[in-house]
């Protein structure tokens, strides 16, 4: 099967050309949407292209050798990324994550981080930079990275386990790589280093434990994700998701844990820390518990289209603004309107009828719009 699984006609750019304003209103830093969300996340995704193939996410018999990636002159330029994101920190944006795909094989990516750290927030500080990788390059590029501005990172990794790990990702990669890539990340200073761990029910919920012995003490903050069924392709079902309440019950059997403030407002983790003093994991439970509530998260796609959320169907055509002539202020004018309209809280709604309304289209992947 070679196609590519995104939205082909985008009627929301007409839409959007309508409704925007005769004249630009400019940003106060101050947008929220019609929940009353402020804008405060920005995830730029720079590739919709993968070295992996996690079932959850690209699996094989999907994005195989016929399939569409997206053709460079579509893929936004450093340039244009950083204009636009420009433009979400006028509206109160403070941290900007690069994801993919897997952001490390776009072609010198720590030139664009070196561009997003000379910006500045509204209140004039930088903003949080961050980065989620696969860890399969992270050796060879954490300290160009570090060098370039970047602040942190965060490495998914599944398991400890090698044959589990290498059937995981579907490529054969084996777990030692990705641990190098986490500890050149700490050596290079890019922490704290958060790992992220997909539970699957029945396929690798037997690393629980591993993977929190392993962490625990290092200063590498372990999260548990629950299995989402984010996109279209990966066959999700809900027997296969563990809910995080069972594995904090998998971690209490072994290691006592406390529950420990937010630490930012709309947090995607639930933040838990160890009694003993040995630091603390997370969980990511939007299955069970959703976090829409407080959703100040945008979504940048790797073509310049705007997600309101992860699960959405459509993106709003940013990069058609972009190159068709539009000023910095008509481009954030765009921005703020298209946020105010924002109802998206998908995760909440998940099961009912409301969560894919009529015909809504297919869901978005998440390489494509970044997770
Ligand atoms: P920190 O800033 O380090 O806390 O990172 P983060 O949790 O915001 O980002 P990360 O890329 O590590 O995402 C962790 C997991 O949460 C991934 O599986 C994401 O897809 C998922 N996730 C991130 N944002 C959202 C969201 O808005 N909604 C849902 N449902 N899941 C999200
Ligand atoms: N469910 C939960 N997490 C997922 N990720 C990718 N696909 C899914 C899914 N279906 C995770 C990756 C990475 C993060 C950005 O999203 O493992 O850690
Ligand atoms: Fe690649 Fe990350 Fe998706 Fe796995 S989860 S296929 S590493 S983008
Ligand atoms: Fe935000 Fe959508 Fe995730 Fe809810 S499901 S937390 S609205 S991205």
């Amino acid at each position: 099967m070679a196609e590519r699984v995104i939205p082909l006609v985008d009627q929301r750019l007409t839409a959007l050309r309508a409704a925007l304003p005769a004249q630009p209103v400019a940003a106060t830093g101050l947008v929220a949407d019609t929940l009353g969300r402020p804008l405060r996340d920005l995830r730029i995704s720079v590739t919709d292209r993968c070295n992996f193939r996690c079932s959850y996410c690209m699996p094989k018999e999907v994005f195989d050798k016929d399939y569409q990636y997206l053709p460079h002159a579509s893929l936004l330029s450093f340039e244009e990324i950083t204009r636009v994101a420009r433009q979400f920190l006028a509206h109160g944006v403070r941290k900007i994550r690069l994801t993919g795909g897997e952001p490390l094989l776009r072609k010198n990516i720590e030139i664009l981080v070196s561009q997003l750290s000379e910006l500045r927030t509204v209140e004039g500080t930088p903003p949080e930079l961050t980065l989620t990788s696969n860890g399969s390059l992270l050796a060879r590029k954490a300290r160009a990275l570090k060098d370039a501005g970047l602040q942190r990172v965060t490495v998914s990794l599944d398991g400890l386990d090698d044959a589990v790990f290498r059937r995981m990702n579907d490529v054969d990669f084996p777990v030692a790589e990705v641990l190098e890539g986490i500890a050149a990340a700490r050596e290079a200073g890019l922490g704290p280093v958060k790992v992220n761990m997909v539970v699957k029910r029945g396929t690798n919920d037997h690393e629980i434990l591993p993977m929190a012995r392993h962490f625990r003490g290092t200063g590498i903050v372990l999260r548990f994700i629950e299995y989402m069924d984010v996109g279209a392709t990966n066959g999700w079902r809900m027997d296969e998701v563990m809910p995080s309440a069972e594995v904090r019950e998998r971690l209490a059997s072994e290691f006592a844990l406390t529950a420990l403030e937010a630490a930012a407002p709309g947090e995607t983790a639930e933040r838990w820390g160890y009694a003993d003093g040995a630091g603390e994991v997370g969980f990511i439970s939007s299955v069970t518990k959703a976090f829409c509530g407080d959703c100040n998260r945008a979504r940048l796609s790797t073509e310049g289209k705007l997600y309101l959320c992860l699960f959405a169907s459509n993106g709003w055509d940013l990069r058609s603004l972009v190159r068709g002539g539009a000023s910095d202020e008509e481009l954030a004018s765009a921005i703020g309107h298209i946020w105010q309209g924002r109802s998206d809280r998908y995760s909440e709604l998940r099961g009912t009828m409301a969560a894919d309304p009529g015909t809504g289209g297919r869901r978005v992947e998440m390489s494509y719009i970044g997770g």
